[in-house]
């Protein structure tokens, strides 16, 4: 009995030692620091060689009883991988430092982060819809695959218009009623089809058509298209608000002038030209000597458009406009080439705006 107990107390005294070793050297381990790889090398002798610190605790762990040896034996297991780690990742550091280029300042401050700039595309579109949003116009979107009805069929587009021609259409799948659009008129139906008068849209947006590439036509270009409804709405006010528009987006000393066109969904239809920018309408090569540039086309819009799209054409009138980004931003920036709109060139690109 003497004897067991005896035992019992000696092996109570070898655990309290061994977990205070254990915590000793935890503490110890955490702080220590090398300047060389040697030095790390050293450390790892110290702790863990066959006769090192911890090698010493796995000696006395043979003392310890059955029933503490689960605590224990994790203790310094936790130990001896903590130890390998922190050694480990001192000589990674070490030797990274020495294969570095010597001589880094690594006070420096970083090299600035270049930031992108908007493309010229969204700079003009943007400036477009900001000057019709203060008129009360909403942005409106719509699907850039459409069918022959949006585009063609309640635009009033005749069976026969050239328009529809594959040769000027991008089908898809050979379906003749799935295609892509091309030109955003098509987005005026569906906002005459879900919205009530009075109808005030703004629509951005790409349009598609079948072009050979070349510096003054592309497959792909960008439109915006603007919708008016309501009662008693003239031709007067189309005016206005054009010219309204073209002296904001070309500066206060902008004239416009219409002259009769003709488009199906429009009547009266009207090609708006503004005064050239660049010459103040003297003349110049960019205007080929005219002093006016062609923005745009609008009209009245159709009472057959109207009545396809469920609007009650005795009640209700309205106009309707549509231009081309790209040549606004043309003529607004000086690009003389439709391509390199889309070619992603940094260089062209970085010419304009920062994006904020
Ligand atoms: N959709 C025409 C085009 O792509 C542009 C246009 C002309 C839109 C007259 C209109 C308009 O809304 O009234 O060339």
């Amino acid at each position: 009995m003497a004897n067991y107990i005896f035992c019992s107390f000696a092996l109570h005294k070898t655990k309290i030692a061994m977990l205070t070793r254990i915590k000793e050297l935890q503490q110890e381990i955490e702080g220590i620091v090398a300047k060389s790889v040697d030095e790390a090398e050293e450390l790892r002798i110290k702790y863990l060689s066959k006769k090192g610190e911890i090698s010493k605790l796995f000696e006395e762990f043979r003392n310890v009883s059955a029933e503490q040896k689960k605590e224990i034996g994790q203790a310094v297991n936790t130990l001896k991988e903590f130890a390998l780690e922190k050694i480990n990742l001192l000589k990674e550091g070490l030797q990274e430092e020495k294969s570095a280029v010597s001589g880094i300042d690594l006070t420096l401050p970083g090299e600035p982060m270049k930031l992108g700039t908007r493309h010229p595309i969204s700079i003009v579109k943007n400036e477009i819809l900001d000057i019709f949003k203060k008129l009360g116009f909403v942005v409106s979107e719509g699907p850039e695959i459409e069918d022959d009805w949006h585009v063609f069929s309640a635009l009033n587009f005749p069976e026969e218009h050239p328009a529809r021609d594959m040769q000027d259409t991008f089908f898809i799948q050979r379906n003749p009623d799935v295609l892509l659009r091309t030109h955003t008129s098509s987005v005026q139906v569906h906002d005459m089809e879900t919205m009530k008068p009075p109808i005030r849209t703004i629509t951005p947006g790409r349009v598609f058509r079948n072009e050979a590439i070349s510096y003054r036509a592309h497959c792909m270009f960008h439109q915006v298209e603007g919708l008016y409804i309501d009662e008693n709405v003239s031709f007067a006010d189309l005016k206005q608000t054009l010219l309204y528009y073209a002296k904001e987006l070309f500066g206060e000393d902008a004239e416009i002038r219409m002259r009769p066109s003709y488009f199906p969904f429009t009547e009266p239809s009207a090609e708006v030209d503004v005064s050239c920018s660049i010459c103040s309408g003297k003349g110049c090569n960019v205007c080929k000597y005219s002093g006016w540039l062609e923005i745009m086309g609008c009209g009245m819009v159709d009472p057959n458009v109207l009545e396809a799209s469920g609007i009650d054409s005795k009640k209700y009138t309205g106009y309707a406009f549509g231009m081309g980004v790209e040549r606004i931003a043309m003529l607004k920036f000086g690009i003389n080439d439709l391509r390199l709109y889309f070619e992603n060139d940094v260089r062209f690109l970085q010419q304009f705006e920062a994006a904020n």
